[in-house]
């Protein structure tokens, strides 16, 4: 799907659709549109308003077939809802229902009027809610009558707009959702087609195209250097571990810091020898979203180039169980050198962070941020709608949850007093893998942060939110390739500040 900025008069659009934002309407002040050409049509949405058909409530649609004064082969209103609610998170889903709510039904080209919208304001926006809504999960649908159809082209139609002061902010927008587009597609690979190994690949391939250093280190390095969390995880598989890192190093930084980020990557959680019930494994494919979400964020980290460096570290495992699978009751010895009781090893994700925090702490970094499908906790905690976000620095957090708020990923800061610590107590090694019953998301975030301190850090819960179980109007059902907006956003934010 191209994306093409408009800024000529509106009647010279030959579209198949072109649509505009209503809101609804105010008690007092009839709403009457800044378009003339728009305006024109007010007789029907006057009527469709009085029908109750449309209410203007955010991202109802109606249609109108050969509307008069355009060129445009049908005229959409799509609702704004309340237009003084209206902000950014409302713009990216109009962006993506309207994609989602046209593209079957054989349009391929629409424009979307942005005038006397704040345009400037909202195309970025926009423009990763179209990108966002044109992906499908349907790669492995072999019958072409069953794939979604797609649309050849979104235009930004921002009559009299300053093309210079917008395209890049268009740009922008693309380069965004196509990253994350991409941490989709790695999610929604079935556990059979990737692999650890695959995951590695797919970096190095992603990182060669973008410009960035990818190293992979794998088994005997990681046994080398004394990775015995991670390596106890692997253990189970006959797929191999990888610790995949990518470098993104600017030109000319700015300051001192250096960020992390860093992803889980279980490419199958089975639970291992604490198996987990049949019902609903197969999701558990989506269990290497965070390390999905670095991959992403830094595809796009390398195409925006901010100031600061940017190293993503990817700790990838199978969480299998063969007959050299960790067993409740082994104790794992850490890259930091503490001991671990594995009580359960369907808490797999906590190890293999645990080293890979470590590793990156001793390469450098001074802020580090974990993305992780680490707990089923979260989701009862918090439900779909907020990552769950754990720090040990008030400061670095809410430099991250603005960057997560301008980016549209909602998160919520999720408690971290020292008396949650003591839910982790192990008779036989420093620690142990999992605390009690209560406070699942919390003890594991307690467990992580044993690794991070002093480090300024912060870990996502992603568990709830990297998988849409039902299609939205503005997202296909599937991987929603959460993160990576919040990532990028803090990472170009930095070099602002
Ligand atoms: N990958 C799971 C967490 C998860 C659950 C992700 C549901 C997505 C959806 C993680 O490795 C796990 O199994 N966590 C356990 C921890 C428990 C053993 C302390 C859990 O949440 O049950
Ligand atoms: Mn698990
Ligand atoms: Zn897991």
């Amino acid at each position: 799907m191209q994306i093409r900025l408009e800024t000529s008069p509106i009647e010279k659009l030959a579209v198949d659709a072109l649509a505009a934002i209503a809101f609804e309407l105010e008690e007092t002040a009839s709403q009457r549109h800044p378009d003339p050409e728009i305006a024109a049509q007010s007789g029907w949405l006057a009527e469709l308003r009085a029908s109750g058909e449309f209410t203007g409530k955010v991202y109802e649609m109606a249609i109108l077939h050969r509307p008069q004064g355009t060129s445009a082969k049908r005229l959409i209103v799509i609702g704004g809802g309340k237009r003084d609610k209206f902000s950014s998170a409302e713009a990216r889903r109009i962006g993506g229902a309207l994609v989602r709510g046209v593209k079957s039904k054989g349009v391929r080209t629409i424009a979307l009027l942005l005038d006397g919208m704040g345009a400037a304001e909202h195309a970025e926006a926009v423009v990763e809610g179209a990108v966002l809504g044109a992906w499908e999960a349907d790669k492995y649908k072999s019958d072409p009558k069953k794939k979604e159809k797609h649309l050849d082209e979104f235009v930004l139609l921002i009559p009299g707009g300053d093309a210079p002061l917008l395209q890049p902010v268009i740009d922008q927008g693309r380069t965004i959702a196509e990253a994350q587009n991409l941490t989709r597609d790695l999610v929604n690979e079935p556990p059979n087609k990737l692999l650890p190994q695959t995951l590695a690949q797919a970096a190095q391939a992603m990182s060669a195209e973008f410009g960035l250093e990818c190293e992979v280190l794998d088994g005997a390095a990681m046994a080398a250097l004394g990775m015995g969390a991670l390596l106890g995880v692997a253990q189970g598989s006959s797929n191999p571990p990888f610790l995949i890192v990518i470098k993104y190093r600017p030109a000319t930084p700015v300051g001192q810091d250096h960020l992390a980020l860093i992803g889980k990557g279980v490419t199958f959680d089975t639970g291992g020898i604490s198996i987990k019930p049949a019902d609903g494994m197969e999701k558990m494919k989506y269990d290497m979203a965070g390390a999905a979400a670095v991959l992403g964020a830094m595809r796009a980290i390398a195409q925006l180039k901010p100031a600061l460096p940017v190293t993503g570290y990817v700790p990838t495992v199978e969480n299998m169980l063969n007959g050299n699978a960790q067993r409740p009751g082994d104790i794992v010895t850490s890259l930091a050198g503490k001991t671990i009781e594995v009580l359960n090893t369907d808490a797999e994700g906590r190890l293999i962070l645990a080293d890979a925090i470590t590793y990156a702490h001793r390469h450098g970094a001074t802020h580090m941020v974990d993305a992780a499908t680490l707990t089923g906790a979260i989701g009862i905690a918090l439900g779909h709608h907020n990552i769950g976000a754990f720090t040990n620095n008030q400061d670095f957090f809410d430099r991250l949850l603005a960057a997560s708020r301008a980016a549209g990923e909602k998160a919520w800061q999720m408690p971290m007093d020292e008396e949650y610590k003591d839910y982790l107590k192990s008779a036989f090694a420093d620690l142990p893998n999992i605390g009690g019953r209560h406070g699942g998301s919390i003890t594991a975030a307690w467990f992580l942060r044993e690794f991070a301190d002093p480090t300024p850090w912060v870990h996502l819960d992603i568990a709830a939110t990297a998988w849409l179980d039902d299609a939205k109007a503005w997202l296909s059902k599937g991987p929603t390739g959460v993160a990576v907006r919040t990532f990028v956003q803090l990472a170009l934010d930095w070099s602002r500040k």
